[in-house]
C-alpha cells in the first residue's frame, strides 16, 4: 500500500482493453458473442465466445436466492479473474450513477476536476454561465487526454497539438488545419457525459457511449436513481451540504475493489479484533444494519471514549456508515463526514479516495483536525493490512468460497446486487 498526494498521477494497471484491439462487444440472448471487426468485415471469435460463457458461469456460482444463513460467499474468481473484471466494468461501473467528486470542487465558474473510471477518462467543469458540464476527457484530434488534475481554466488547450475547447465542450480552435477538407469545428467537440449534483456530491453517469448534451436530469431523478428510498434517511442522518471540505487522502491497495467493500460491510465484525483503538469509541452492542435497494446503512452508538476526559471525541454519540452500491461509502460521525470512493484499477488493485468534511464551527481547529485525521489514518492502515491479506488468501489454492455471519447482512446484500447486475 502506498499513499499518494492528491495531484499525483496514479499508475493504471488495467487489463488489456477490448477497445485496444478494435473489438466490438455485444451480447445475444443467453450467450455473449464477441465480434471482431477488420476492414469493415465482422467475424465471431470462438475463443472470445468461450471466454464470455465461462465468465457468465462464474456469475452463477453465487446464488442470491439462497438466504444468508445457508449461503456461501462468491467464489475467488470474482476477485481474481481478469475476464470477470472486464464484465464488472461493463455492467457495474458503466451506465449507473457514480459519485466522482464533491460540489466544492466546482463551486465557482471555471473550476474543473478530472478523473478516470475503468477506461473512461472524464472531466467535470463549471462554465462561465455557472452550468456544470462533464465530458470524456479525450481530445478529438489524436486522443490525447486533454486536462489533468483539477483547478481553474478559461478553456482547455490540448497539451499535444494545441487544439482548444471551451468549457461547454465545443472545439474553438484547431491549429494548422487550414487546407483540410470536410472538417467542421462544430462536429469535433468533446463528447458529453451526464452529470448531476446531489447534496455535497458530484455524480456522473459514466458511459462508453456518447449522449446528446440536451439530455438533462433533475436532482429528484438522480436522487431516486442513486439512493432510492434512503434519501430521507441520509439527510436526517446529517449527510448534507453544510459541512466544510477539509482534505483528501488517496490509498492504492493491492486488493480487488470488492475486498475493500466487503471489509466495510461486515457489520463491525472485525472491529474488536482489528481496530482495538476504534472499538473503545463505539458501542458495538448497538450496531444495526438496514438494507434498502442499492444502499445499506450501518449505525452504531458511541462507546466509552465518546466523551473522553480531555474533550476529544472524533466519533461522537452516533456513527452512520452508508454504502451506496457499487463503490461509495458515506461515513457520518460526530462533527465529521468522510466519503470513500473505491476505484477499481485491475482485478487485484484498487484506489480508495477519502474526502473529509467537518462541521464549519471546527474547521479552524487545527489540533482537533490533526488528531482526528491521525486516528482515522490509523484505522485505514489497519484495514489496508486486512484487505491485502485477504487478497493474498483469495489467490491461494486453499480457498474458494466462505460463509457469512449474521452480522454480515450488508455484505450479502452487496453480493446479491452484484449478481443481479452481472447476470446475462
Ligand atoms: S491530440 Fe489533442 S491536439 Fe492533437
Ligand atoms: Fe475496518
Amino acid at each position: 500500500m502506498m499513499m499518494v498526494p492528491r495531484t499525483a498521477m496514479v499508475p493504471e494497471f488495467l487489463t488489456p482493453t477490448l477497445k485496444s484491439s478494435r473489438r466490438y462487444f455485444s451480447s445475444h440472448g443467453q450467450f455473449g458473442v464477441a465480434v471482431f471487426r477488420f476492414g469493415g468485415r465482422r467475424f465471431l471469435n470462438p475463443s472470445r465466445v468461450f471466454a464470455l460463457s465461462e465468465t457468465s458461469k462464474l456469475v452463477t456460482e453465487f446464488d442470491p436466492e439462497i438466504p444468508l444463513e445457508r449461503a456461501s460467499t462468491p467464489p475467488t474468481s470474482w476477485y481474481t479473474d481478469s475476464q470477470f473484471y472486464r464484465l464488472e466494468l461493463d455492467r457495474v461501473f458503466y451506465g449507473g450513477w457514480q459519485a466522482v467528486g464533491y460540489s466544492d470542487q466546482i463551486k465557482n465558474n471555471r473550476d474543473f476536476f478530472t478523473g478516470r473510471l475503468g477506461d473512461v477518462e472524464f472531466l467535470v467543469c463549471r462554465d462561465d454561465n455557472g452550468k456544470i458540464n462533464a465530458f470524456h476527457n479525450v481530445c478529438s484530434h489524436h486522443a490525447s487526454v486533454l486536462a489533468s488534475g483539477n483547478g481553474k481554466k478559461s478553456c482547455f488547450v490540448c497539451p499535444y497539438h494545441g487544439w482548444t475547447y471551451s468549457l461547454n465542450g465545443s472545439l474553438v480552435k484547431a491549429t494548422r488545419m487550414t487546407g483540410i477538407e470536410n472538417f467542421a469545428l462544430n462536429e469535433m467537440g468533446l463528447k458529453p457525459l451526464r452529470v448531476a449534483v446531489w447534496g455535497p456530491f458530484v455524480l456522473l453517469k459514466v458511459t462508453k457511449t456518447t449522449l446528446s448534451q440536451e439530455e438533462l436530469v433533475t436532482d429528484d431523478v438522480v436522487a431516486a436513481e442513486w439512493l432510492g428510498t434512503s434519501v430521507g434517511r441520509l439527510s436526517q442522518g446529517g449527510v448534507d451540504s453544510h459541512l466544510s471540505f477539509i482534505c483528501r487522502r488517496e490509498y492504492i491497495i493491492d486488493c480487488n475493489w470488492k475486498v475493500f467493500c466487503d471489509n466495510y460491510l461486515d457489520g463491525g465484525y472485525h472491529v474488536p479484533y482489528a481496530h482495538k483503538g476504534l472499538m473503545s469509541g463505539l458501542d458495538l452492542e448497538t450496531y444495526s444494519t438496514t438494507t434498502l435497494e442499492r444502499v445499506s446503512i450501518q449505525e452504531c452508538g458511541g462507546g466509552s471514549k465518546a466523551g473522553e476526559e480531555d474533550g476529544f471525541s472524533r466519533l461522537g454519540s452516533q456513527a452512520l456508515y452508508a454504502f451506496v452500491y457499487p463503490n461509495f461509502m458515506i461515513n457520518r460521525y460526530g462533527p465529521w463526514m468522510d466519503t470513500n470512493l473505491v476505484i477499481p484499477l485491475g482485478p487485484r488493485r484498487c484506489k480508495v479516495v477519502f474526502d473529509y468534511f467537518l462541521d464549519p464551527s471546527l474547521k479552524d481547529d487545527e489540533a482537533f483536525i490533526k488528531r482526528s485525521l491521525e486516528e482515522s489514518e490509523r484505522v485505514q492502515m489497519e484495514d489496508v493490512v486486512l484487505c491485502e491479506s485477504v487478497q493474498r488468501g483469495l489467490e491461494s489454492p486453499a480457498y474458494d468460497k466462505g460463509r457469512y455471519a449474521l452480522v454480515e447482512k450488508a455484505m450479502h446484500h452487496f453480493h446479491c446486487l452484484l449478481h443481479q447486475n452481472l447476470k446475462l
